[in-house]
């Protein structure tokens, strides 16, 4: 792991999950599902986010949202605020996750105004990059991946923030990048994020699961991982976790 930041496990569950499935994750989880040098945190959908707060605190688990609207409050039909993540006791917010870019047309400058209420709201950002699999295989990823990062041009240096770095074609497909493109991105990204002032943990994402884990938690750049299908079970999360907490 590049420095001495806690590395971070974090679980998207995405669209999944009822009530009575998440409490017997929770349950699954064990007592002490987080080890000291590892960070966990887990981003249900919103309908879950008030009854897993108390049981995720209790076992040293973060929780997080998976989106969030750019205003406090008022006529925004079917969209939650960074104040109401707050009140639910969000850590973490996702944003620019390439499934809102992509389905939901959420564009950088939406994200930027997003970022700015998060930070105002006491919320961390996990900020989500990742190029399409056309634009890497003609040679554009680090032009996709600027371009995302330049919604933290001008932003104040010490933040609260995480990056993502999510290879869109590596997303539920059961590809991974190679260790390989994984560290030569993963040092571009913090090379970028050094030009921009800061220095903040960087996640790798993309169908990251028990299998392949050790091998990409250990690149060099990498600072945790962002995980979907691997973190709705509990024994395959717990797994992650520890993978990371042998590296730690
Ligand atoms: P998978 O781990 O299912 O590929 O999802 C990754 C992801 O999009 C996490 O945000």
């Amino acid at each position: 792991m590049a420095n001495a930041t806690r590395c971070l496990i974090a679980g998207n569950w995405k669209m999944n999950g009822t009530l009575q499935e998440s409490l017997d994750f929770v349950d699954d989880l064990g007592a002490n599902p987080a080890p000291e040098h590892v960070e966990v945190a887990l981003m249900p959908p919103f309908t879950l986010l008030h009854p897993l707060a108390f049981p995720f605190s209790e076992k040293d688990v973060r929780l997080g949202a998976q989106s969030m609207y750019c205003e406090v409050s008022g006529a925004f039909t079917g969209s939650i605020s960074p104040l109401m993540l707050r009140d639910a006791g969000c850590h973490y917010v996702i944003l620019g996750h390439s499934e809102r870019r992509d389905i939901q047309h959420e564009s950088n400058a939406l994200i930027r105004k997003k970022l700015g209420m998060a930070w105002e709201h006491g919320l961390e950002p996990i900020l989500c990059i990742g190029e399409h699999l056309e634009e890497r295989e003609s040679g554009k990823t680090n032009e996709v991946l600027k371009e995302q990062l330049s919604v933290l041009e001008g932003v104040e240096a010490g933040v609260p923030l995480t990056v993502a770095y999510e290879p869109v074609w590596a997303i539920g497909t059961g590809k991974t990048a190679s260790p390989e493109q994984v560290k030569e991105t993963h040092a571009f990204v913090h090379e970028e994020l050094s030009r921009l002032g800061h220095d903040c943990r960087v996640l790798y994402g993309g169908s990251v699961n028990p299998g392949n884990a050790a091998e990409l938690l250990a690149c060099d750049g990498v600072e945790g991982a962002l995980v979907g299908g691997a973190s709705l079970k509990a024994d395959s999360f717990m797994e992650l976790i520890e993978a990371a907490a042998k590296l730690a």
